[in-house]
């Protein structure tokens, strides 16, 4: 198969986990003899320092023409800690979420079984979690109308949901249940939200389409506790854009780092596959961070144009790398010489051979890695 691929690499540690990335897609077009060229763009506070745009035309334009777009991270403290900024990093990813109209936002959440003991949850409460998060992202309170008094002592941000937007992902979570474990649960805030009102009743008629679907609600506050209280009672969380925003990243605990969790951004007509931690500026260059998320981002990219040997085949790799230690600090403390870059190598390497990675495994840890 022939891809063009944009890659928007963006701020922090973006850039040097999307090259991980990178590097898995060219092994997988190695091995089963696709031909991936990946186009780069700026997005974010790098495209702002360039260009004083965080979405520059040009990257627009590239997303638009391309088959797929790898997103790496966005966001720079200079903006954290200064409110009064009118251009922000952010406003680039939302900006180009909804150009592209990418409405639904797939969160995977996974315990992995050699991960069990890594994450901060019990074990017995954490084994076998295997959710899917359904998160509408071009909607709700990150869209509506802004506004702030002109004394600046009055601020609001409008949530506003329409039948429409609520049906489009309703279906996608729906679809999701049948081929996994045929439940849905709605997370919203319907007793005190008009608008999560309006979700619950679409979401209740849509549910008739899908009788053999069940479909329960939780509040979102009662959502947040059973999280981590008894994941196992999840399978496809559906949520309006903040709710997914804040229990995506409290469902990540779950499988033990947020530097796993990787997420697919998809509409009628483009996709962009994206890591869901942020920039962590903190981290940016000393080879800590955590390549995985977006190495399976990648291969929910590969997922969505029907490869799933090739997809798989990534899981596997990946899956391997963690049951050998072969990861990055935030899971792996007692090794730190596995950076982003060594922990990219092993799963590109288990690619093109899977089965001498061993030896290299031995390698990385003695700090002599013969891969190049
Ligand atoms: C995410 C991020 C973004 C969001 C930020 C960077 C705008 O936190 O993808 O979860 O809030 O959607
Ligand atoms: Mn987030």
């Amino acid at each position: 198969m022939k891809l063009n691929i944009a890659v928007l690499p963006g701020d922090g540690i973006g850039p040097e986990v999307t090259e991980q990335a990178i590097k898995v897609l060219k092994a997988i077009a190695m091995e089963f003899d696709h031909r991936f060229s990946f186009n780069y763009a700026p997005v974010g506070a790098i495209a702002i320092d360039k260009h004083g745009d965080p979405l520059p035309e040009s990257t627009l334009d590239l997303c638009k023409t391309s088959d797929a777009i790898l997103f790496g991270a966005i966001g720079d403290p200079k903006y954290d800690n200064n409110p009064s900024a009118k251009v922000r990093p952010e406003q680039g990813l939302l900006k180009l979420r909804k150009e592209l109209g990418l409405f639904a936002n797939i969160r995977p959440v996974k315990a992995y079984g050699t991960l069990l003991t890594k994450s901060p949850l019990k074990k017995s409460i954490i084994k076998d979690t295997d959710i899917s998060i359904y998160r509408e992202l071009t909607g709700g309170i990150y869209f509506g109308e802004k506004k702030i008094s002109d004394d600046g002592n009055t601020a609001s941000d409008l949530c506003e949901y329409s039948r429409f937007e609520i049906e489009r992902i309703t279906h996608l979570a729906f679809k999701a249940a049948q081929s996994r474990k045929n439940k849905v649960t709605l997370v919203d805030k319907a007793n005190v939200l008009e608008s999560s009102r309006l979700w619950r009743k679409v979401v209740t008629e849509i549910a008739a389409e899908y009788p053999e679907v069940t479909l329960d609600f939780l509040f979102v506050d009662n959502a947040a506790m059973q999280l981590i209280l008894n994941p196992r009672q999840f399978d496809v969380i559906l949520t309006e854009n903040m709710f997914g925003d804040i229990i995506s990243d409290e469902a990540s605990v779950i499988g033990g780092s947020i530097g796993l969790l990787a997420s697919a951004s998809v509409g009628d007509k483009y996709a962009m596959f994206e890591p869901i931690h942020g920039s962590y500026p903190q981290a940016t260059n000393k080879g800590i961070a955590n390549p995985i998320a977006s190495i399976l981002s990648a291969a929910m990219l590969l997922d969505y144009f029907e490869l799933f040997e090739e997809a798989n085949l990534i899981r596997k790799a990946v899956e391997k790398s963690l049951k050998l230690d072969i990861t990055t600090p935030d899971i792996n403390p007692k090794f730190d010489n596995v950076t982003t870059s060594k922990a990219g190598d092993f799963i590109e390497d288990f690619i093109n051979n899977p089965n001498d990675s061993n030896l290299n495994f031995k390698n990385i840890h003695l700090g002599q890695s013969t891969i190049i």
